[in-house]
């Protein structure tokens, strides 16, 4: 089938940039995983540093380039049109529709948990970062944020699979 914008390499209906995110968040989620272990139980606290502050640095950018595809180039509606799960005209109500509004549920509160996360810790925490009196937040917010960006992750998963697979 012949679509606008560029297709992706996984063979869905997916666009170049859909199957990039999709890929990527297979990687960010056990180096995040294995980020958070090295502060946890090896202590390497500027590893974790490095390695999370890379992260957020990948994810802007292809959050970016992303946000460029779905609105210029690429009409994802067009794309979902022959799922079983998808119509045009029922766009919101449609099991697509509803499991991309339950995907942004997760995807729009992650960036700004992030951004909280990562100037507080860059702020209350001496250089290179150590134990402080801001660990506790730290913490509570490290932990809701890697879980609120492991649910973006399978969400949007789950709207891939719905809107472009089957
Ligand atoms: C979005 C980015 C980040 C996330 C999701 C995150 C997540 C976490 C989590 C969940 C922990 C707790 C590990 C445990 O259970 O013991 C932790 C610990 C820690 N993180 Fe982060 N972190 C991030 C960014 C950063 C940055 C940028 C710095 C440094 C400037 C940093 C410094 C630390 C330190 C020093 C600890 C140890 C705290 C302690 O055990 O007292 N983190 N992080």
């Amino acid at each position: 089938m012949e679509f606008p914008g560029i297709d992706g390499f996984l063979g869905t209906r997916a666009s170049l940039m859909l199957d990039v995110v999709f890929v990527a968040m297979f990687a960010v989620i056990p180096v995040m995983g294995f980020s958070i272990a090295a502060a946890r139980y090896k202590h390497r606290w500027d590893l974790h540093k490095k390695i999370q502050l890379t992260l957020a640095t990948i994810l802007l950018l292809a959050v970016v380039a992303f946000e460029v595809d779905m609105q210029f180039l690429t009409e994802w509606e067009l794309r979902a049109e022959p799922s079983p799960f998808f119509t045009i005209e029922q766009k919101w109500s449609s099991p697509v529709g509803v499991s991309l509004l339950i995907h942004l549920f997760f995807a729009v509160p992650t960036a700004f948990i992030w951004i909280y996360v990562i100037t507080g810790a860059i702020k209350h925490f001496p250089k290179p970062p150590t134990p402080a009196a801001y660990s506790a937040r730290h913490k509570l917010w490290g932990r809701i944020a890697a879980g609120e960006m492991t649910m973006t992750a399978v969400t949007g998963w789950v709207f891939y699979y719905l809107a472009f697979v089957a």
